[in-house]
């Protein structure tokens, strides 16, 4: 333990030394007229060899300090050399045994079998992860035609099933209809009003039609298999889904539908840059369990990447009825954002009636700036 907590010391100094190092630079680049590398002072060079030098000693020391206990909580090498090049994200650091596992690896060699694990530590909020330098496993089979009906069954054999309870896309699609496998299900879905809390592709582009708010790019947020991006495909809309392989393989099924999963969880600052989304539509995954502070960083970050004018479609958020009044009716409020749509209705199965909760589906216009 105390040898571990030493070498977080010291791989922080290492850090701290090297983000001086390239503050000199940096600021002496610009400083000095003629772009002219200047000379690393030596005494800034010593101290980072002394660091890197002490860091490959212990590296090196490491295996056979410990030989036989606790296997585990011994950094693995290529952890220690990845964090010397980039920065892992705080989370990672409390849970070492599952980050420890998973960078305890052969370089160079077949990835062992642990994609688990990965969405097990990203979960837990280690993102982004550590690169590894090894081979990730494939399957033998690959998709024969360019998928041109986003509706169509999913091919079999084209995912690494091995670690679900399905081993098939069918038994998938079987199981439960509604968690995005059965196609013949997704095909109807976003089409039809059944019930307020519904907002029919059309109409929703007849709002933005309306509105001369045109929509060519959205993000939709934790949306499973992808069935919005395939929807709206056939509107020529391109539509990036995140989407996590929480229990069953939605990436692989978004990526099959040829449409363009990303495998990112909710608190990760969206990959895409200001004001260049014109939709962002938040599905199921995004409801009350997901605390309060991270929910308002989420909605922040959404504003941020919507342009002015862009919609926010938050598609039956859930809640506890007074919750909804109390807390997340004015969090979004804090949006200004002007309410094309407002529904609230009773989450009537069993769960809900149990919580006393409710869905809410609203879309919201983000405002002009000047
Ligand atoms: C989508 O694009 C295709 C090819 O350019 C075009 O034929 C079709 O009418 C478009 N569909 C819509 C709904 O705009
Ligand atoms: C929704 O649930 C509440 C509380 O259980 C009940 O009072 C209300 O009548 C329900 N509304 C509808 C439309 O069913």
């Amino acid at each position: 333990m105390g040898f571990t907590m030493s070498l977080n010391l010291l791989l922080l100094l290492a850090m701290v030394a090297t983000n001086i190092l390239s503050l000199y630079h940096l600021s002496s680049t610009i400083q000095s007229t003629p772009p002219a590398p200047p000379p690393v002072p030596d005494h800034l060079i010593h101290q980072l060899s002394t660091i890197r030098a002490t860091i490959n000693h212990l590296t090196s020391l490491q295996p056979s300090s410990s030989p036989t206990k606790k296997p585990p909580s011994s950094t693995p090498s290529d952890l220690l050399l990845y964090t010397h090049i980039a920065p892992i994200a705080s989370s990672c650091k409390d849970h070492p045994l599952l980050l420890h596992q998973y960078m305890n690896y052969t370089p160079f060699a077949l990835c062992p079998n642990d994609s688990p694990l990965a969405e097990d530590l990203i979960l837990r909020g280690c993102h982004p992860l550590p690169r590894r330098r090894c081979f990730s496993r494939t399957t033998s089979t690959i998709p024969s035609s360019l998928p041109t009906n986003p509706f169509a069954t999913l091919p079999e054999n084209t995912a690494l099933l091995g670690h679900y309870r399905c081993k098939t896309f069918s038994c998938f699609a079987s199981t439960k209809s509604d968690m995005g496998f059965d196609m013949t299900v997704e095909k109807s879905r976003f089409l039809t009003y059944k019930t307020d809390l519904d907002l029919p592709i059309q109409q929703l582009f007849q709002l933005s039609k309306s509105a001369k708010s045109v929509i060519r790019l959205a993000l939709d947020i934790g949306g499973g298999t992808g069935t919005f991006a395939a929807h709206v495909k056939l509107q020529n809309v391109t539509v990036i889904t995140t989407t996590m392989n929480f229990g069953a393989p939605y990436n692989e099924a978004v990526a099959l539908r040829g449409l363009v999963p990303l495998h990112v969880p909710l608190q990760q600052r969206l990959p895409v840059f200001d004001g260049v989304v014109d939709l962002v539509r938040c599905g199921r995954a995004v409801n009350r369990w997901i605390p309060l502070i991270t929910m308002e960083f989420l909605l922040f970050d959404v504003d941020r990447v919507l342009r002015g004018g862009g919609y926010f479609w938050l598609d039956h958020f859930f809640s506890k009825r007074t919750d909804l009044e109390k807390v997340f009716s004015p969090l979004i409020g804090k949006l200004g954002y002007k309410k094309v749509k407002w529904a609230v209705g009773n989450k009537t199965d069993s769960s809900g009636v149990k919580n006393g909760e409710v869905y809410l589906t609203a879309l919201l216009q983000k405002p002009l700036s000047n």
